[in-house]
C-alpha cells in the first residue's frame, strides 16, 4: 500500500488560504473501500432516523466515479444546485481562515481519510465526515444561505471578541443539531450523521439531555470534543433557525452575553424545553460507574 501522509496533514504546501491539491489519483484502492464502507453503512441506517431534506441532498454525493468524491466533479454539482464549491485542506484551519471560505461560499474539507482500524472515533474531522456529513445540507438551498451568512456572522463575531459563543451555535447546529418533526425528533448535525454509533446513540441514548432550542442559552453553553454530547438542542424547523439567526442582529445579543456565566453541559434550567431528561449515565461511565453502552458498536 501506498503512503500517502506525505500530503495528507501536510501543511507547507497550503496558500494562505490553507487550500491544496486534493490529488484524488494518490488516494488508494483500500481508502476508497473506507469511504465506501462508511457511506453504504450510513446510507443504510440514516432513512427514518436522518431529516427528510438531508436524504434529498445524498444524490449529490453519487459521482461517476466509486469512493472518494473528487472534489472538482463535486463542486461542478454543488455549485449548480446551490453555488458552493469544496476546497481541499490538510487539516483543521484557523477561524479566520474558516469564516472567510464560508462567507464565499467555499467548504472546506480535509483530503485525508480514517484508517479502517479507526472507522468509529475521530481525533479530526476527515473526508468523510467533512463531506458526507456537510454537503448533503449544503445543496439544500435554505442551509447553504445559513451556512454564508454563519461565515459572514464569524468575521462580525471575531471582530467583536466572540467567537467562542458563536462557535457554540454552529456546534450545536450544523454539528450536533436535532430538529423535531411532529413528536419524534430527526438528525441533522454533520458530526452525528457522519458517525454511525453517535447517529443511534443522539436519538436513543437515554444519557444526553435534549432541549429545545433557545439561542441566547445555547450560546453560554459549553460543549464536549473528544467523546459523545452530553446534550443536544433540538430545533423546531429551520425556518425557525433562520428566523432566530440568519435573520436576526447579533451585534447587541454579543454585547448582552459579554460578561454573563457559562452555563456547564449538564445543567437544566426551569426555563429550559426540556424533551429529555437524561440521564448523563453514559458520561458518568468514564469514571467508572456505568457501562460504554455504545464504544464499538458496528467496528465490533
Ligand atoms: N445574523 C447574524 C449576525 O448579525 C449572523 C448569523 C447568520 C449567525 C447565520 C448565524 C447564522 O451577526
Ligand atoms: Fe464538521
Amino acid at each position: 500500500m501506498m503512503e500517502s501522509a506525505g500530503l495528507r496533514g501536510d501543511y507547507s504546501k497550503a496558500g494562505p488560504d490553507y487550500a491544496v491539491e486534493q490529488e484524488w489519483g494518490e488516494y488508494t484502492p483500500e481508502e476508497h473501500a473506507t469511504w465506501d464502507m462508511l457511506f453504504n453503512r450510513q446510507v443504510a441506517m440514516l432513512p427514518g432516523r436522518v431529516t427528510p431534506e438531508f436524504l434529498q441532498g445524498l444524490d449529490i454525493l453519487r459521482l461517476s466515479k466509486p469512493g472518494i468524491p473528487d472534489f472538482d466533479e463535486l463542486s461542478e454539482r454543488l455549485m449548480k444546485a446551490t453555488g458552493w464549491q469544496v476546497v481541499a485542506v490538510p487539516g483543521l484551519v484557523p477561524d479566520d481562515v474558516f469564516f472567510d471560505h464560508l462567507a464565499n461560499r467555499r467548504f472546506v474539507s480535509g483530503n485525508f481519510i480514517r484508517k479502517p482500524h479507526q472507522l468509529d472515533y475521530l481525533q479530526k474531522p476527515d473526508v468523510f465526515h467533512d463531506v458526507f456529513g456537510h454537503v448533503p445540507l449544503l445543496a439544500n438551498p435554505v442551509l447553504a444561505d445559513y451556512m454564508q451568512a454563519y461565515g459572514q456572522g464569524g468575521q462580525r463575531a471575531a471582530a467583536m471578541g466572540a467567537i467562542d459563543r458563536l462557535s457554540r451555535l454552529y456546534w450545536y447546529t450544523v454539528e450536533f443539531g436535532l430538529v423535531r418533526s411532529g413528536d419524534v425528533l430527526k438528525l441533522y448535525g454533520a458530526g452525528i450523521v457522519s458517525s454511525y454509533t453517535e447517529s443511534v446513540f443522539a436519538l436513543d441514548d437515554p444519557s444526553p439531555n435534549r432541549l429545545g432550542f433557545d439561542l441566547k442559552r445555547l450560546m453560554r453553553t459549553k460543549y464536549r470534543i473528544d467523546d459523545f454530547q452530553q446534550n443536544y438542542f433540538v430545533i423546531d424547523s429551520f425556518e425557525d433557525l433562520l428566523n432566530q439567526t440568519l435573520h436576526t442582529d447579533f451585534g447587541p445579543l454579543h454585547t448582552e452575553l459579554q460578561g454573563q456565566p457559562d452555563i456547564e453541559i449538564e445543567t437544566i434550567l426551569p426555563s429550559d424545553l426540556v424533551y429529555t431528561h437524561g440521564t448523563q449515565a453514559y458520561a458518568r461511565g468514564k469514571d467508572g460507574l456505568a457501562p460504554l453502552k455504545w464504544r464499538g458498536i458496528g467496528s465490533a
